[in-house]
């Protein structure tokens, strides 16, 4: 199974939502393999090498953009979960993230729906999904809203989202310290003590594992 977690914009928390599912996926008991793969800011793998407690064990590795497809497909077959940490341009390498992946997490921020730019990631989304399909293949999409406050933008998100045939999590994460002080530490906020956190990705991870289900 392969989860990508991408967007077209940066820092609206690809590698906070990527390190986090991993973990959680991880203490599941699935083997995980993170692929970083933005070779220029290389957050995930700062992540693994500020990580020090073993257990459980998450997988990070980089790969090389010429080789990228048939890379993925290698660490698919030796791993139940590949969870790719995307670029934050609508770059080839994008694309084929979206073309390799079962499932597409896109975190938008409420100051991302003020941008609107996001549409412009839906309508490529679909049209690799239409192009997936018609060579008998399916991927996936669902919007994990990030940085959530009392904002009343957040819902105008599901009508937009659903038209693209794109899922909504029901689980959000909201801005907190706590996904912040992890990165350093080199952990997932499920290892971390606030409980507030905890239960997002709790929630998040849940609903997940729902949908790998279904896939
Ligand atoms: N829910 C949150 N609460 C608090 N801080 C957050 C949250 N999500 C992300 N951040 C912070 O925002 C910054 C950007 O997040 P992150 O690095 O995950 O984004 P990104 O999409 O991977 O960025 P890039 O496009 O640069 O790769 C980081 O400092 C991160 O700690
Ligand atoms: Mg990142």
């Amino acid at each position: 199974m392969v989860i990508s977690v991408t967007n077209l914009k940066g820092g609206v928390g690809k590698t906070t939502v990527s390190i986090n599912i991993a973990v959680g996926l991880a203490l599941k008991g699935y083997s995980i393999c993170l692929v970083d793969s933005d070779r220029e800011q290389r957050s995930a793998t700062e992540w693994r090498d500020n990580r020090t407690k073993e257990e459980p064990h998450v997988t990070v590795v980089s790969v090389s953009e010429k080789q990228f497809t048939s890379e993925i497909k290698a660490l698919r077959a030796k791993f139940d979960i590949v969870l790719i940490d995307g670029v934050p341009q609508l770059s080839e390498l994008a694309q084929y993230t979206i073309g390799v992946s079962d499932l597409v997490l896109i975190p938008i921020t409420p100051s991302l729906i003020d941008y609107r730019g996001f549409e412009t990631f839906f309508k490529k989304f679909k049209e690799i999904k239409t192009m997936k399909e018609e060579i008998g293949g399916s991927v996936l999409g669902a919007v994990v809203m990030n940085r959530v406050q009392r904002n009343r933008l957040v819902n105008e998100i599901p009508e937009a989202v659903e038209s693209y045939g794109i899922k909504l999590l029901k689980n959000r994460m909201a801005d907190r310290l706590a996904y912040k002080d992890t990165f350093t530490e080199g952990l997932g906020v499920l290892e971390y003590r606030d409980e507030k956190a905890k239960d997002e990705v709790r929630g998040m991870v849940n609903e997940i594992e729902e949908i790998l289900k279904t896939i």
